[in-house]
């Protein structure tokens, strides 16, 4: 079999890309370093129509990084016969970076779509870095230094903003983590750390906190740095979990929608 080269188009001036190229090389890992390359240059690296098996899907993985052992193919789906914690995905329905309650987030997200919903449910993604480097020198030096406590019920609030004292305890059961709204890569760029599980900013008037927090997230989320994925059946997204946020646009419970995901273990802490 001959070997087809890569071949790369930007999709938006300031986020993702779309690949081409045939199924052995991509398995075989010739083109890992570049493709990890590329998710750190774009953010978002798609592939469409690949049609992977779960199988597939690792040995993929596999060649551009370290899974985590524990969720080596996390099924993504409401249908709660499926998902026991299909009430948890409905949080993905929100801004978010995963991984902000540890100190160490994974590097990379692969998510591959086997069944779609009708409609909705299509995954926006938006560049933290490009979102950092476009603020006003001013704005740049006040951020400087400044940081958020990130919890977990922040984030549980947004789909069930009255929980019982059980749900609460639950959800507390995760430590808050602070982080600096600014992460300072070891590469040298800056990008902005914000999202659902972004609670206070510490030591700043409550109010001012939730304000800027707010006009930070609009600002990030703007058109120019975001890349919205519309799904065909087959089609396999990576994105680079430390220099974006993402979220899934609202689909129904029921429609069946099912995304199969793995992840590259990160080795850079927040910081
Ligand atoms: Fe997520």
């Amino acid at each position: 079999m001959k070997d087809s080269a890569l071949t790369r188009k930007d999709l938006t001036a300031r986020i993702a890309c779309e690949l081409e190229t045939d199924l052995h090389s991509l398995l075989s890992g010739k083109y890992a370093d570049a493709i990890r390359h590329l998710l750190e240059e774009r953010g978002v690296v798609a592939f469409r129509e690949l049609h992977l098996s779960d199988e597939q899907q690792l040995t993929f993985t596999k060649t551009l990084g370290i899974t985590p052992q524990k969720y080596e193919v996390t099924k993504i789906t409401m249908d709660p016969l499926e998902n026991p914690n299909a009430n948890y995905i409905r949080g993905a329905f929100f801004w978010h970076i995963d991984g902000t309650m540890l100190d160490v987030p994974c590097f990379a997200s692969i998510m591959s779509s086997r069944r779609l919903s009708e409609s909705g449910g299509q995954t926006e993604f938006a560049n933290t870095y490009a979102a950092y480097d476009d603020l006003p020198e001013s704005e740049k030096l006040e951020l400087e230094g400044l940081k958020v406590v990130h919890m977990f019920e922040a984030a549980q609030r947004y789909v069930q903003p009255e929980p019982s004292f059980a749900e609460l305890s639950k959800w507390q059961e995760h430590k808050p983590n602070t982080l600096p709204l600014v992460w300072k890569h070891r590469s040298g760029r800056k990008s902005l750390v914000l999202g659902s599980t972004a609670s206070y900013v510490e030591g700043m008037d409550l109010q001012k906190g939730w304000a800027l927090l707010t006009r930070l997230r609009d600002w990030a989320t703007q058109p120019r740095f975001v890349y919205r994925h519309e799904w065909r059946v087959g089609d396999l997204v990576i994105w680079d979990n430390t220099g974006t946020m993402h979220r899934a646009l609202p689909y129904a419970m029921d429609s069946g929608r099912l995304m199969y995901r793995t992840q590259i273990a990160g080795d850079e802490p927040f910081a």
